[in-house]
């Protein structure tokens, strides 16, 4: 259970609220590249950490990240003309660049000094990995673009989800934090049976099946923290073991098992009230499945909205003969199950009202820390992930090992396994003298 006060310190993200000030301290996604493919193409809504932004790419290939609204008398440049060098509003035809920056006002006076030093916010944009990054925090404090791993994959390896969820971040973002439910959210009658995952990072849910109550360890990282869960196994000899890494300021990296593809997210407040989770499955060994990815969280989306049809007035399409038959939930795809959850809550859980038990632990610890980390920020102490000397390649382990083996080495089991099974594959074998 939280306090009000502190409930609102970890969920609220406007300019003005510590945890707005923290998120804006990091790079985070702005939108698809494909929202703003077209060099000279429709503009795009963006909305971010509480802010009305405009993506948009002007006629030579630049993107621009600017604030929605025209200065002069508040249309929205959404509906403005795409020029070289930034938006013409089309109310009165003032043009806004790249930098915000007020360029021309052609219904004013020749000699009109009205626009000189206007300038609306603008923020930088970099694009990698199928995104548009920004950094909406302070120049002087912006950190070195995180290299992920994922980023310079081509197409085929690599699949940028974008779904919009109703409901504050934290919602989203604690699920992934929370080992003990895909047990009974997540629960396929028909997994075991006849169902492939197709290599779309879910063979792991049938693995976590063995046991309902994992034991949950937490620590802080340098990036921001880790979970490790170790789950009994019908073998007493053996553990099975799911590893998350948690990078700031809402990334995690969930995990999958030997030569599943890897999965990325990341969880972005639009404001305090609605976020797009952005699913990055990527395989850097062999193209991805995606038929089979889409199929089993059932999250394809597509622009603008980046919405599907399940909502809570329509129960998320929850049906009640599915729950006899194929599932615990009755709803169909992994991500929709959880979003049926997470926004059944209301658009802000009220955490004043919780009853947390063991099985919340990973939830209590991120709490705890989110809330000393905005401590910390305005003692002006160094901030998770900004090291520059740190590697971002990290990788989470889904994987069998020996029930008295460290929870820490989950990912040398799991490449051990993947190595010993590739020589297999291949007939290799160690050289003889
Ligand atoms: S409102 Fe934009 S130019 Fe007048
Ligand atoms: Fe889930």
């Amino acid at each position: 259970m939280l306090t009000k006060e502190d409930n609102d310190r970890i969920t609220q993200v406007g300019a003005g609220k510590p945890l707005g000030r923290f998120f804006r301290r990091y790079w985070i996604p702005a939108a698809k590249l494909e929202e703003i493919a077209e060099p000279g193409g429709a503009p795009v809504r963006v909305g971010l950490l509480g802010e009305k932004l405009v993506a948009f790419r002007d006629p030579s290939g630049r993107a621009g990240l600017i604030h929605e609204f025209c200065p002069h008398r508040r249309a929205s440049l959404v509906y403005g003309r795409n020029e070289e060098g930034g938006l013409r509003c089309l109310y009165h035809g003032w043009k806004i660049g790249h930098s915000g920056q007020v360029l021309e006002t052609p219904a004013e006076p020749a000699g009109s000094k009205l626009a000189k030093n206007l300038c609306v916010s603008a923020y930088p944009v970099r694009e990698a990995g199928g995104l548009l990054w920004t950094y909406m925090g302070p120049k002087e404090l912006e950190p070195k673009f995180p290299e992920y791993p994922w980023l310079n994959l081509p197409p085929e390896k690599l699949l940028v989800v974008k779904m919009y969820q109703d409901c504050n971040y934290l919602q989203g973002l604690e699920g992934d934090l929370d080992p003990a439910h895909p047990n009974y959210l997540h629960r396929d009658f028909t997994l075991e049976k006849d169902k492939s995952w197709a290599g779309a990072g879910w063979q792991s849910i049938a693995d976590m099946m063995s046991d309902g109550v994992p034991t949950i360890h937490c620590e802080e990282t340098p990036y921001l923290m880790r979970v490790g869960a170790i789950r009994k196994t019908a073998d007493p000899k053996m553990s099975y073991v799911r590893t998350t890494e948690w990078v700031a300021p809402f990334y995690t990296y969930i995990a999958t098992g030997p030569h599943e593809s890897r999965l990325f997210k990341a969880w972005l407040p639009i404001d305090d009230y609605g976020c797009y989770t952005f699913y990055i499955h990527f395989n850097p060994e062999t193209p991805l499945n995606v038929p089979a990815s889409y199929a089993n969280w059932g999250h394809e989306t597509h622009a603008p909205g980046y919405r599907t049809k399940h909502t809570v007035t329509n129960m998320h399409f929850q049906d009640r003969g599915l729950m006899a038959t194929a599932n615990f939930s009755g709803v169909e795809g992994a991500a929709i199950q959880d979003r049926a959850v997470q926004e059944s809550m209301g658009p802000i859980c009220d955490r004043t009202q919780e009853h947390l038990g063991t099985s919340d632990k990973a939830v209590i610890f991120y709490r705890r820390l989110i809330l000393r980390k905005l401590i910390e920020m305005d003692a002006g102490k160094p901030l998770p992930g900004h090291d520059p000397s740190l590697d971002f390649n990290h990788r989470t382990a889904s994987v069998f090992m020996p029930a008295d083996a460290d929870w820490h080495d989950a990912l040398k089991f799991l490449e051990e396994q993947e190595r010993e099974s590739a020589q297999q594959k291949t007939g290799a074998t160690a050289p003889v003298d």
